[in-house]
C-alpha cells in the first residue's frame, strides 16, 4: 500500500522506452520524446537549473519567484507531461521575448531539449546510479503502487476468465488487462480522463466496467487508478521491506484491504465464484473456519495446497501477505 517502504522501479527505465515504442504515436513530438532514453533529474536537469537559473543575486532564493534550489522548487514551475504548460519551459523557449530566461544568453538547443524531454517524461525525480549506469526513479512515498495496489483491481475485476484475461478474446473489445504492459496499452499517463480503462470504471466512456450484475468498483478503488494515472501510470513496485509480523494483525487494518484488492472483485454478494462471498468480516471468518483437510478453505487456497484452489487463480499473494492472514487466524480472528 502506501506506507513508505523501499520502493523500486526496477528494469523500468529498459522497459519505459520499449512500452512507448509499440505504442501508435500520434504526433511528431510525442515520437521525439519517447525515443528517448529517461532524463536524469539531478544528473542532467538540476546542474543546468544551477549554472543557468541559481547563481548569486537571480533564482538562488535571494528574489522572489522561481528558486532552482532543488527538485520541489523546480517542481514549482513545472506541469508534469506538459512542456508547453510549464513556466519553465515558456520562458526558457520564449527566445529574444519578453519572459525570456536567462535573459541574457538562452539555452543551448541541447539543454533545451533536455529540459523538455524531462517534462514530457513526467518531470520525475531521477537520480543517476554510477554505479550499473542506470537512471532511478526516486517514488515519492505516497504515491501509488502499481504492483501492489492497481494490478490486483485489475486481476480481480477486470482479467476473470471470459472477459479481459488475456484468453477471451473472439470479440475485439476483451483485449487483456493482466499485465503492466497490457493496461499501459489502455491508459494516457497524466491524464485519467483520457485514459480508456478509467473512463470505463467512473462510466464517463461509452461502457460502464465492470458490466453489471457485476459491483462497480468503490471510490476509493477509483480514486487509486485516478492517482496512479495522474502520476504517470509508472510500473513501480514498492514490496514492503520488513513484514510486520509481531503485531497482532486485525482484519480491518490489515487483512480486509489485502482481500478487498485481491478477492472480493470476484467473490462478492452480485458475483460469487464458487458460490464464496468475501465481501466483510463475517464472510470471511465463515472461510477462515471451514476446513479442509484439516486446513482452513482461506489459507489452502491462497497458500495453493494440493487440494485447493490456487486464489488469486492468476498469480499468488506476497509471502507477507500470506503470513499477515495465517497469523490473523492463529490469533483469533480480531475484529479491529
Ligand atoms: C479472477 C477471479 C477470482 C479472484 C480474483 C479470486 N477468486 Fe476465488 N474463486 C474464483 C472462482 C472462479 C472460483 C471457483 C473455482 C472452481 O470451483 O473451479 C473460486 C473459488 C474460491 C474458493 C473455494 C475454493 C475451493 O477450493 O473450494 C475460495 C475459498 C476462494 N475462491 C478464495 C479466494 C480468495 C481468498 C481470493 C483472494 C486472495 C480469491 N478467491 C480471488 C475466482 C476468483
Amino acid at each position: 500500500m502506501m506506507q513508505s517502504l523501499s520502493r523500486r522501479i526496477s528494469g523500468l527505465l529498459l522497459f519505459l522506452p520499449l512500452i512507448f515504442a509499440v505504442l501508435p504515436a500520434c504526433h511528431q513530438e510525442s515520437l521525439l520524446i519517447e525515443d528517448m532514453d529517461t532524463v536524469c533529474f539531478y544528473g542532467q536537469v538540476m546542474p543546468v537549473l544551477q549554472t543557468s537559473c541559481g547563481i548569486a543575486g537571480c533564482h538562488d532564493g535571494s528574489q522572489e519567484g522561481f528558486l532552482a534550489a532543488g527538485y520541489s522548487s523546480v517542481m514549482q514551475s513545472v506541469v508534469p507531461g506538459d512542456p508547453r504548460g510549464s513556466k519553465l519551459y515558456q520562458v526558457i523557449t520564449d527566445i529574444n521575448g519578453e519572459q525570456m530566461m536567462p535573459p541574457d544568453r538562452p539555452l543551448t538547443q541541447d539543454q533545451r531539449s533536455v529540459i523538455q524531454v524531462w517534462i514530457a517524461q513526467g518531470a520525475l525525480e531521477t537520480t543517476c546510479d554510477t554505479g550499473n549506469g542506470g537512471v532511478v526513479i526516486i517514488i515519492p512515498s505516497d504515491s501509488i503502487c502499481f504492483v501492489q495496489d492497481i494490478l490486483p483491481l485489475f486481476l480481480s475485476n477486470c482479467a476473470m476468465s471470459s472477459c479481459h484475461d488475456g484468453l477471451s478474446q473472439e470479440e475485439d473489445d476483451l483485449y487483456a488487462l493482466n499485465s503492466y504492459a497490457t493496461i499501459r496499452a489502455h491508459v494516457v499517463p497524466f491524464n485519467p480522463s483520457e485514459s480508456e480503462v478509467y473512463k470505463a470504471v467512473t462510466g464517463s466512456g461509452e461502457e460502464f466496467m465492470p458490466p453489471p450484475p457485476k459491483s462497480p468498483l468503490t471510490n476509493a478503488q477509483k480514486e487509486l487508478m485516478r492517482k496512479w494515472i495522474a502520476e504517470g501510470a509508472l510500473n513501480s513496485d514498492c514490496p514492503e521491506a520488513t513484514c510486520d509480523t509481531l503485531n497482532p494483525v486485525g482484519f480491518t487494518t490489515q487483512v480486509k484491504p489485502i482481500i478487498d484488492s485481491y478477492c472480493v472483485g470476484c467473490h462478492n454478494a452480485s458475483s460469487s465464484n464458487g458460490g464464496v462471498n468475501l465481501n466483510g468480516y463475517d464472510q470471511v471468518k465463515k472461510y477462515a473456519e471451514t476446513f479442509r483437510n484439516g486446513t482452513p478453505l482461506l489459507v489452502g487456497t491462497i497458500r495453493h495446497m494440493t487440494g485447493f484452489k490456487a486464489m488469486p487463480p492468476s498469480s499468488a499473494l506476497d509471502e507477507c501477505s500470506i503470513r499477515k492472514i495465517e497469523l490473523w487466524i492463529e490469533q483469533g480472528k480480531l475484529n479491529n
